[in-house]
């Protein structure tokens, strides 16, 4: 109380009101300031988190692009050559000769899960290779001079075959697989007249439009999950008016032998716990898994519509007797 009476009083005189209100002032004027700051510092972190955006985008960028380029390691087979730092050229174990083959055969090491005896590997690639000739010569006016390619091809266990019969026929021979490494075995061992070269997971190939005649794929398609229509498209552009598109898929088939192996690691390892669940294709279509490990089931009708908007003459054939569950597409250009 005496103390509020002792300012009043001092305010009269004009000394003291003049220093109050400079006093006064010089606290608005720290107000402002420090609004100021304040404000300044809230930009800042604005900043901050704004940068630190930008940097996180950059690195989601970086990282997709790099998974782009490093995806082959994480797919089960697939093993790129020049994923160090540093690549020198792959150290192959010696390929294998076996009496009346004109081609070596790949080590199993590059047998890429066909690596059995070597009379089972030879026998089962033929007989896929006789498979994909009837189909062909079912379809076809000539089998002469045709260009074939090999969509997938691995260490060309099935291309091999073709190259038995390319000396009578004039078949032009190319294959193509994400695996550099086996296409990198292939160049080293097998002739030049099979071409052969390192394709990727984009729908890309490095063909003219209309020069194949023949595109035939085995278990190459029951794993693209991406971009499996551009694959379609990409394929169809190479293909001739009137070319020949062979490959397998899975269907209602595959699943009830991946059914029927329920219990073993493997199978529940490509399905998981939808194999346990369903003992039938429980969709039209069931993408499983991703770029590193994938299964691709179709029903046989969505897979007939779905090729159809592509392809004309599009038929569905269930597996062929021997070695595969994989149901067969052919179509054409
Ligand atoms: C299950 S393996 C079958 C290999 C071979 N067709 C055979 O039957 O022995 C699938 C093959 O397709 C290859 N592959 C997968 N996607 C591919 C793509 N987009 N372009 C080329 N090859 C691909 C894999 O590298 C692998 O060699």
């Amino acid at each position: 109380m005496i103390e509020r009476i002792i300012r009043k009083a001092a305010l009269a005189f004009p000394q003291v009101r003049r220093l109050k209100e400079q006093r006064d002032d010089a606290l608005r004027r720290l107000e402002v300031l420090e609004r100021q700051v304040a404000e300044a510092a809230a930009r800042r972190s604005d900043e901050t988190v704004q940068d630190q955006r930008a940097d996180r985008a950059v690195q989601r960028a970086l990282e997709a692009v790099r998974s782009e380029y490093t995806v082959l390691p994480r797919f089960a087979y697939h093993l790129p050559m020049d994923y160090a730092a540093e690549t020198l050229p792959p150290v192959f174990d010696p390929p294998v000769i076996v009496e009346g083959e004109s081609l070596p055969l790949p080590p199993p090491a590059e047998r890429h899960g066909h690596a059995g005896g070597d009379a089972e590997y030879l026998e089962w690639g033929r007989y896929e290779k006789d498979l994909l000739v009837r189909f062909m010569r079912d379809r076809l006016p000539s089998l002469d001079g045709l260009s074939i390619m090999d969509f997938g091809c691995s260490s060309g266990r099935v291309l091999r075959h073709f190259h038995t019969d390319a000396a009578k026929t004039k078949w032009k021979l190319t294959g193509v697989d994400v695996s550099a490494r086996r296409i990198e075995w292939m160049r080293r061992h097998f002739p030049r007249d099979i071409n052969v070269y390192t394709g990727t997971f984009l729908p890309i190939l490095p063909f003219e439009d209309n020069s194949l005649d023949v595109i035939y794929g085995m278990s190459v398609f029951t794993h693209i999950k991406y971009l499996w229509d551009t694959w379609l498209l990409e394929l169809r552009r190479v293909l001739k008016p009137g070319g020949l598109l062979m490959q397998s898929i899975h269907t209602e088939h595959a699943w009830r032998f991946f059914v029927a192996h329920r219990q073993e690691a493997w199978a529940r390892d490509a399905l998981g716990p939808m194999l346990l669940e369903h003992a039938a294709l429980p969709a039209d279509y069931v993408y499983f898994g991703d770029l590193d490990k994938n299964q691709v089931f179709w029903k046989e009708k969505i897979a007939a519509e779905f090729w159809s908007r592509y392809y004309r003459d599009v038929e569905i054939l269930p597996p062929p007797e021997r070695y595969s569950y994989q149901s067969w597409v052919i179509a054409r250009k």
